[in-house]
């Protein structure tokens, strides 16, 4: 299919461009910046130029749109939350108009964990009532909501992807196994605030890779959200034993603190793109940290 990608230069877009090429995809990356980076490959747009988002869709036919372009979460824009608003909502609303005037086969939304919020103990699944304790987590429930807004009026056939935390190459916020791996290769520790029974539901970014993959070539969606995540809940003390293993080098000391995320969320069930769609992750958290340490090793992160 030939794919318009946003966010082409983040984390979960760089991971997607060789995987969706190798599938036989034809991808149209496109971002407001290539950080740096020299990317030929890459078209520097905003999600709010209807025009010049027109151009590019004309110009390679585009077929089906991956929306990972965003202010990618709860943690950034602090204080500007009209800049949340303005490119989670009004960019979806804008990339689903498009999807809709251009008659395109498939629109895949990133969404996120953080449109259940602070759920406390039990089970998450994507029946959870979405109580979003961000502006962040809220344009995902409404870029949610546009999604099966089209699909009912417009006959857009998009799917939102309820993403757990996502680590790997090319992550530019905060990450605390990214810190681990360049600190280790450094020889430092790594100081970690936290409390000692929080749980985390990290995925590694090529799992999200496939299963963005998975939603957009499936002949049909049997529904239009599905969590996406490791199927591993872990306590940073826990993350911290599977580190010490999996990098060598690695030396976490965690320290008193609360998470930049702090929503309690204990358990993320991610059984019904299995059942549905026959996605399951392959890396663990072990396996992840190896794939990112030799990444970062090979100087293709950041
Ligand atoms: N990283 C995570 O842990 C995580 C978890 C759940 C969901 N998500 C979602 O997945 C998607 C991709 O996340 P990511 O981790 O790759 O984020 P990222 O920040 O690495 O990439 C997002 C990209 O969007 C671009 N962008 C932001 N505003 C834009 C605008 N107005 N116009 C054009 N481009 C713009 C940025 O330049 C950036 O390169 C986002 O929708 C994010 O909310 C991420």
């Amino acid at each position: 299919m030939k794919v318009l990608l946003t966010g082409g230069a983040g984390l979960i877009g760089m991971a997607l461009r060789p995987l969706l090429a190798a599938r036989g995809h034809e991808v149209t990356a496109i971002d407001l910046t290539d950080f740096g980076r020299g990317d030929k490959d890459l078209s520097l747009i905003g999600l709010d130029d209807r025009t010049g988002l027109e151009a590019i869709i004309e110009r390679d036919r585009i077929e089906a749109i991956v929306h990972c372009g965003a202010i990618s979460g709860p943690m950034l824009f602090k204080g500007q939350p009209l800049e949340i608003v303005k490119a989670n909502i009004d960019g979806t609303a804008l990339l689903l108009d498009l999807a809709r005037a251009y008659g395109m086969k498939r629109f895949v939304l990133c969404s996120s964990i953080s449109v259940y919020g602070d759920v406390g103990p039990g089970r998450i699944d994507e029946t959870t009532p979405l109580r979003p304790t961000s502006v962040y987590g809220a344009s995902k429930v409404t870029g949610e909501q546009l999604i099966r807004g089209f699909a009912a009026e417009y006959g857009v056939d998009g799917v939102s992807l309820r993403i757990a935390r996502v680590y790997g190459p090319y992550r530019r916020a905060n990450c605390h196994l990214g810190s681990l791996i360049r600190d280790a290769a450094a020889g430092r520790a790594t100081e970690i605030p936290c409390e000692s029974d929080f749980v985390y539901h990290y995925v590694y970014v090529d799992d999200v890779g496939e299963a963005i993959a998975t939603v957009l070539e499936a002949p049909s969606l049997p529904d239009r959200e599905y969590n996406v995540g490791a199927g591993e809940a872990l306590t940073m003390p826990e993350i911290a034993r599977i580190a010490e293993r999996a990098v060598t080098g690695a030396r976490p000391v965690l320290v008193p603190g609360a998470d930049d995320v702090p929503d309690v969320q204990t358990e993320f069930d991610i059984a019904r793109i299995g059942r549905d769609l026959g996605w399951r992750p392959r890396f663990d958290l072990a396996a992840g940290l190896d794939d990112y340490r030799r990444h970062i090793e090979a100087g293709d992160s950041a």
